[in-house]
Parts: structure tokens; sequence; C-alpha cells
């Protein structure tokens, strides 16, 4: 599976981290920067290339860390087809990829470390969307806002 991958300052040594892991699990890491730790840089200029990356089809999923990942949720979320969301406990990791069919997660590296990431990361890469038909029912109104939103509509 490929995954892209992104964070600021405030995920940049999480980031690191959690890239080769994934890698070592035989995961394929498009890495949309930072490339190096800079204290001023800014979230949404990581979690637009990675929320285009997954909106267009280039990777399966995408991975957006900041400081709390409010920031990096908030900003992917506004790119078409990007369906993001901070989760910070394994069952909405797991259930957001099942119910909501989220395709970003976003993760504050304030917030959790490692250890926990990885719990977190793959229950979010080894969920499915269930395609239950109240899951696609809710989804399929979930894009239609969407939709509403991109036709200036609500
Ligand atoms: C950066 O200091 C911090 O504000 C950012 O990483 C993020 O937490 C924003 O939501």
């Amino acid at each position: 599976m490929k995954i892209a991958i992104g964070a600021d300052h405030g995920g940049f040594l999480l980031k690191t981290e959690l890239s080769q892991w994934l890698q070592e699990k035989g995961y394929q890491i498009q890495d949309y920067g930072a490339k190096q730790f800079c204290d001023s840089d800014d979230y949404p200029d990581f979690a637009t290339p990675v929320g285009k990356a997954v909106a267009q089809g280039k990777t399966q999923r995408g991975i957006i860390i900041c400081g709390s990942g409010v920031g990096a949720c908030v900003a992917a979320n506004k790119i078409r087809g990007v369906r993001a969301c901070i989760c910070h406990d394994t069952f909405s990791a797991r259930q957001g990829v099942e119910h909501d069919n989220i395709n970003v997660l976003c993760l504050g590296a304030r917030i959790v470390g490692i250890s926990l990431t990885k719990e977190l990361v793959s229950a979010f890469l080894e969920a499915a969307f269930s395609g239950e038909e109240r899951h696609r029912r809710r989804l399929e109104k979930v894009i239609k806002l969407e939709m509403d939103y991109c036709e200036g509509k609500n």
C-alpha cells in the first residue's frame, strides 16, 4: 500500500520515526515534507500535498502530523475527496475507515508518542470500508454536502 505522509515542525520527529517503521513493515512511503526541521513552517504546506495525493489517487491513504493534529485536519478537509480525522484512540482509527471511509489520519505529536502512534496507524491502515448499505448511504450524503459546497449551494 502507498501512503502519503507529511508533518510540520510539531510533527517532524514523529513523522521521521513513523516513516522508518512503516517502510520496515513494507509500506511505500511518499514523503511530502517537511524534509528538515524548521520551527516556523506551516501545517497547510504539508497537509495540502498529502490531501491532494490521496484525492488524486496517487496514494491509497494519507497521514498528517502536526502538534495537535487539529490544523492538519482542518486544512486537509478543505480538499475535495479528502475525509480526514484526528484519531487518538484505536477504536476511532479503525471504525473511521470501516464506517466513514476516512482516507487521511491526522495525529498530534504533542499528544501521542511513537508506541500509541504505531497502534493507531496499524488500526487505520489495516481497516477497510465495510461497504454496508447504511454506511454507503451516509457517505453519499457527506459527498453531496461537499459537492453542494463546491457549487456554492451551502
Ligand atoms: C505549531 O506550533 C502548531 O500550532 C501546529 O503544529 C498544530 O498543532 C496546529 O494545529
